[in-house]
């Protein structure tokens, strides 16, 4: 039998031919592949992914095989996958367990699947924090405690807990082995990063963990200009509406809600800001937005974007406000943003894949967008090629630093050190024509820096 779920491996082609174009746009991963290729650091790892399957994951993934880790792939998201890149890495011979649209009860399926290597495995590369959820829970469940961990979401509960009592039947012990030989795990996201720090709080993090989110060159890039261009991408490939002269609130104005401002405004739109944070209120306002309350501008709005990584923020009330026709999106890592499961019992027509019209009691309809789960990467293919590579360069990073040094770091979560980040972002001038300043020895001692950097200190915030 084959090793991997994916929709239609003959897409594999189509999935290669835009890989071959993502390379020539990701010349940090490909740089790594120079640098590592031939010393294999990573000989030995057996990586679970659980990360969106896209054209950009693919050639993380080849990356990862490149420098010597044997890889089994999930998406974190049940609407993420592309289906062709899926395809592409099947083709490969990596075991890939994606299709876009699966059911919740796939998603810990093919979660499940791509953690049984033979040899078991050793390493978690997570986005959003599902992989090291399903062990650490599942772990705790065999062991019998009481306490468990949270599941982000009520809907996800059951088919979490169904997925683990079944793996408890087939191979007893299976959790708390594979709990005890994971070495660490990398995560990608803000919200993966929440869930691995309460963890660390409540002493229930076993392993090492990297915050790949907080290094300057991802959260500073891809949830800000990678957002500027996939917000939009999503919103039109959905609903092909005219952006210009509309009204759009985003509520949170952290990384992935200043992109998502910009994304709007630069296609026209007149956005408005929610926040709870007065310094990124602040902020809102002297980039020039309104910055208002929900109720404030619920009834007049065309377009809502929830981006706060935060639960319950556009609820059953708002959208009862909302006219006829708005548009109702989330950007955010879980769909718990938007009230969802409370528009279940209205009337939805399905207009195609990830967009619903929804009727509510007052007769106005809504555009809902991949039912509430991110749209950037429901509606359309996520960030671009280029700004992914950024990101993905340093979780190949992190993954090199658990694996081969993972023994000199306590369970706890840390970011990788400025030096690397700089090389990241260092990897990724060339290709976009930037010339650096170097400079002067005496310069560098009056700034108290050296001339090869680090630039800044640990404290300053970019
Ligand atoms: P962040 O922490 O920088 O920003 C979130 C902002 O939301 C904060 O400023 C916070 O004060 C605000 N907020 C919280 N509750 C709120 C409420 N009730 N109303 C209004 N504002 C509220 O986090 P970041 O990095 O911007 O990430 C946000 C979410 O997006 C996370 O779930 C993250 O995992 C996800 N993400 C999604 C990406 C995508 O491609 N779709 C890319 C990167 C991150």
């Amino acid at each position: 039998m084959s090793d991997y779920v994916v929709k239609d491996v003959d897409l594999a082609a189509y999935g290669r031919r835009e890989m071959d174009i993502a390379e020539t746009e990701m010349p940090g991963l490909m740089a790594l592949r120079e640098e590592f290729g031939e010393a294999k650091p990573l000989a030995g790892a057996r990586i679970v992914g659980s990360l969106h399957m896209t054209i950009q994951t693919a050639v993380l993934i080849e990356t990862l095989v490149a420098l010597g880790a044997d890889v089994r792939w999930a998406s974190c998201n049940i609407f993420s996958t592309q289906d062709h890149a899926a395809a592409a890495i099947a083709a490969g011979g990596t075991p890939v367990f994606a299709v876009k649209g699966q059911s919740l009860v796939e998603h810990w399926d093919y979660l499940d699947r791509s953690f049984q290597f033979a040899d078991g495995a050793n390493m978690i590369l997570d986005d959003g924090g599902d992989a090291t959820l399903y062990i650490l829970l599942g772990a705790r469940v065999e062991g019998g405690e009481t306490e468990l961990l949270d599941v982000p979401t009520s809907e996800e509960e059951e088919a979490i807990f169904a997925q683990i009592r079944q793996r408890m039947e087939e191979s007893p012990g299976w959790f708390t082995r594979t709990r005890d030989a994971i070495r660490g795990v990398s995560e990608e996201t803000t919200t993966g990063v929440h869930r691995l720090y309460d963890l660390h709080r409540k002493g229930l993090l076993p392993f090492p963990a990297i915050n790949v989110n907080d290094s300057v060159t991802k959260s500073k890039f891809d949830n800000k200009y990678g957002c500027k261009e996939s917000l939009v991408d999503g919103i039109r490939r959905a609903t092909d509406t005219m952006m210009a002269g509309k009204v759009a609130v985003v509520c949170g104005y952290g990384d992935v809600g200043k992109g998502s401002a910009a994304s709007l405004s630069g296609a026209g739109a007149r956005v408005k800001v929610t926040e709870v944070d007065p310094i990124c209120a602040l902020q809102a306002a002297m980039d020039g937005y309104e910055v208002v309350t929900l109720e404030d501008a619920v009834e007049t709005a065309d377009i809502f974007i929830t981006t706060t990584g935060n639960r319950d923020v556009i609820r059953i009330e708002h959208m009862r406000e909302m006219k006829d026709m708005a548009i109702v999106g989330n950007i955010g890592h879980f769909d718990n943003e938007i009230q969802v499961a409370s528009l279940r019992n209205h009337k939805w027509t399905n207009v195609k894949d990830q967009v619903d019209m929804i009727e509510m009691p007052s007769g106005n309809r809504i555009i809902l967008l991949s039912q509430g789960r991110l749209l950037n990467l429901g509606n359309a293919t996520g960030h671009p090629s280029f700004v992914m590579s950024a990101s993905f360069t340093n979780q190949v990073l992190a993954q090199i630093e658990l694996w081969t040094k993972g023994d000199d770091y306590k369970p706890g979560v840390y970011i990788l050190p400025k030096h690397l980040d700089e090389k990241v972002a260092r990897l990724h001038l060339a290709r976009i024509g930037v010339k650096l300043t170097e400079l002067r020895k005496e310069q560098a001692d009056y700034i108290g820096v050296t001339v090869a950097g680090p630039f800044k200190p640990e404290h300053y915030r970019y």
